[in-house]
């Protein structure tokens, strides 16, 4: 039997997108929710889940995680509260879009690819090896936030259905000036003058920041991402505000994303054990 599914409203209810659906064939209502799952699997699947979760959090510190990683971020600096707020870089669904088309890689990747990546560019560090334990239990957390979500493999990008979605504003209206002004009245509390962090907020430029192959170092990726999740819990900027402050950060160094240096050595590139 083929399925078409004609999408007709997708509301934020509470801590989760729903999405409802009508099957065009049987006219029966279905609900495909993007929420953080009330449980967690019994035995060791659970117990990986966890420490999968705990590993987003503090990735920079965290014992299985911190040699791969080059700065002060943790995966939950940019996924706020582990992936789990909606449209603010969410884990919500991602899963359901993997194996996916990478323009980037111009290769078909999984969920693990995808994960592994973010270490040599947002962390400014190494690639994990396939199948290392930090990397099952980051993608077994990463999947489980999309229990009971239909799988719909992206053939046109690496992102998920609750990515961020992009601005109508074109990247060449930005004014830095005009976002340094803003930085300094809105960010630099929490972020520091320099960038360089405070207790209240990670550093956004410098060594300790994301390189320069990281998404966010798009002044039309990290406006969008300003948008819907800074200044943290009030995020109110308007698109303009957004794009300008985004140019003004991306305008300051911070490390240079050369491959190379970010892949671990061959023998290291994947694992069969633990
Ligand atoms: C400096 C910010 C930053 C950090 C740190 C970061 N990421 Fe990301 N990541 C992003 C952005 C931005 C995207 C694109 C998300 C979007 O458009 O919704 C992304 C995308 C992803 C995706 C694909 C999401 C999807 O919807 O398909 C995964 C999986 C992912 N990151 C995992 C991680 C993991 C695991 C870590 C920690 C090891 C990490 N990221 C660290 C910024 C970051
Ligand atoms: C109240 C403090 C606060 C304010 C104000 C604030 N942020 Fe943040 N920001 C944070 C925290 C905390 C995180 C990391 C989230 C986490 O770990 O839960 C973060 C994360 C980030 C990140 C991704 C991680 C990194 O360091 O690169 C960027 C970029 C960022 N903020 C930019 C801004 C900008 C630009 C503004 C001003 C519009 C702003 N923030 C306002 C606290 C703040």
């Amino acid at each position: 039997m083929r399925h078409r599914w004609l999408v007709l409203l997708v509301a934020c209810l509470g801590s989760g997108l729903v999405v409802m659906g009508l099957s065009a064939e049987n006219a029966e209502v279905v609900i495909v929710e993007y929420r953080v799952p009330s449980e967690y699997p019994p035995g060791e699947l659970g117990e990986i889940i966890k420490l999968g979760r705990e590993i987003v959090e503090k990735t920079n510190e965290h014992p299985l995680s911190k040699a791969y990683v080059g700065n002060a971020l943790t995966c939950s600096s940019c996924h706020l509260k582990a992936g789990t707020v909606p449209h603010t870089a969410s884990f919500l669904g991602t899963a359901t879009a993997y194996p996916a088309w990478a323009p980037r890689e111009k290769r078909v990747i999984t969920l693990e690819d995808r994960v592994l990546n973010c270490f040599m560019r947002s962390q400014n560090g190494v690639r994990p090896p396939n199948g290392s334990k930090v990397s099952t239990v980051i993608t077994a957390y990463i999947t489980w936030l999309s229990t009971g979500s239909p799988i719909k493999m992206n053939h046109a990008r690496s992102l998920g259905p609750n990515h961020v979605k992009p601005l109508k504003i074109k990247p060449e209206q930005a004014d830095a000036k005009r976002g340094a002004i803003l930085y300094a009245t809105q960010c630099a509390d929490c972020h520091g003058k320099a960038g360089e962090g405070t207790p209240e907020g990670p550093p956004v430029w410098g060594n300790q920041s994301y390189n320069d192959g990281a998404g966010l170092s798009h002044n039309d990726k990290l406006a969008a991402w300003l948008k819907v999740a800074m200044p943290l819990d009030e995020a109110n900027l308007s698109e303009q505000e957004s794009l300008d402050i985004a140019a003004y950060v991306n305008s300051h160094p911070r490390p240079h994303f050369v491959l190379k240096e970010h892949l671990p050595k061959p023998e290291r590139l994947g694992v069969y054990n633990w």
